[in-house]
């Protein structure tokens, strides 16, 4: 059985980036120390930390001195590589566990879970080889083509219109493994972030209506306003996720919400997410407290959320005619401005967000794009 961590003991983070940073801030709050582990210097998280141990992922030595020097340890990305892992577990307990990063961090293995649980998700095949492209039909397009792993914002996948681009679809990701989805026509994307405990009890923010730009998290809203039926279905499919994985820690389930009605699982993140962000400010316990909470065996907190709520990114775009206008952003003195501390602004890079609250998630929702307009600089430097 394993032991509650109190304020005071000493938290691992696997990765550096803006969530990362978040957690740290939480911890930190908590009364907690926080060591980073990541290649990075001055990084998001390294900012707040205690620590920053800056070594490679295969440097395992590094690993292994970083896992005997805290108590518990999570990661804020999916990508931990399976010996980098196997190292840490040796010396400090994970969460989630390997096994949930074993499933999450490959689409196959996720998407047979999903449906091994009796889960709906987005109809897909599986691709090992080429040979595997025989088996697409007209009926299976268009579609998009992702990587097995790795991606993420929309990086590793293609979307294809007609069998006929495929082939060259398949060329193009050179990987070993992948997934041909079918393209889901959906009325929104939702997201449900979970939280569960050690001794097995969950919490659950949402859903929160997601809308996407390049296939970036753009803007996230939350409540719905979406009738009630399908905002229990989809907290049941998370809340089923979580027990069948058996999940300690944060984990969101991303879905469509296809134009028939039904609710499709589209991924698992096992990890805060960006939808999420919103909590930080609207919800009486955010999900990266949750998260400290979860891994450390206290109990999970409230996340009653008070007010209408809205987030929205800001990505490295915005900064194509300077730095952005912050005053203007903190003039609006409800609006709450989160930035990573990320020195070089790229596009699509996220580089901070957002929030708002408001008396509508309509009015919310506007009143977060008007601000992020707000912030661009319009005077020639
Ligand atoms: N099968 C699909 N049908 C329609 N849109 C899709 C489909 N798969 C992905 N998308 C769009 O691309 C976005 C990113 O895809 P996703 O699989 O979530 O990858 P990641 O978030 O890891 O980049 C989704 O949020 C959605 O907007
Ligand atoms: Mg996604």
């Amino acid at each position: 059985m394993s032991r509650t961590i109190l304020p005071g003991a000493t938290l691992g983070m696997l990765g550096s980036g803006q969530l990362g940073r978040m957690f740290a801030v939480a911890a930190k709050r908590l009364g907690y120390r926080v060591h980073v582990f990541s290649p990075d210097k001055d990084s998001p998280t390294g900012q707040i930390a205690d620590l920053e141990v800056q070594a490679n992922y295969d440097d395992l030595d590094a690993v292994a001195a970083f896992a005997q020097d805290v108590d518990v340890v999570s990661y804020e990305f999916e990508n931990v590589p399976v010996d980098m892992l196997e190292t840490v577990e040796r010396y400090a307990p994970v969460y989630p566990g390997g096994h949930v990063l074993h499933t999450a961090q490959h689409r196959i293995r996720e998407k047979t879970f999903l449906q091994s649980a009796g889960i709906p998700v987005t109809p897909f095949h599986a691709i090992h080889s080429a040979e595997d492209l025989q088996k697409i039909g007209n009926a299976d397009v268009p579609g998009v083509l992702k990587t097995a792993t790795l991606g993420y914002d929309g990086k590793g996948q293609i979307k294809i219109e007609s069998v006929d681009e495929l082939k060259a679809a398949w060329q193009e990701l050179n990987c070993d493994e992948a997934v041909l989805e079918r393209w889901v026509d959906f009325d929104s994307e939702l997201s449900v972030v979970a939280a569960r405990g050690h001794d097995g009890t969950t919490e659950f923010y949402g859903p929160i209506a997601n809308s996407h730009s390049n296939h970036i998290l753009d803007i996230s809203v939350t409540p719905t306003g979406l009738p009630e039926s399908v905002a229990n279905e989809a907290i049941e499919i998370a809340r089923t996720i979580m027990t069948e994985l058996n999940v300690v820690g944060v984990l969101c389930v991303e879905f469509f919400l296809a134009s028939n009605g039904k609710l499709l699982v589209n991924e698992l993140a096992p990890r805060p997410h960006n939808s999420g962000h919103l909590t930080v400010d609207a919800h009486v316990t955010c999900q990266f407290e949750q998260q400290v909470r979860a891994i450390c065996g206290l109990p999970l907190g409230a996340t009653t959320q008070p007010r209408p709520s809205a987030m929205a990114n800001l990505l490295g775009d915005l900064w194509q005619n300077g730095e952005p206008d912050w005053e203007r952003a903190i003039a609006v003195s409800d609006l709450k401005l989160h930035l990573y501390g990320k020195q070089e602004a790229r596009v699509g890079r996220k580089m901070g967000h957002l929030t708002v609250m408001a008396d509508t998630p309509d009015e919310a929702a506007k009143k977060a794009r008007a601000a992020r307009e707000a912030l661009v600089n319009n005077s020639p430097s």
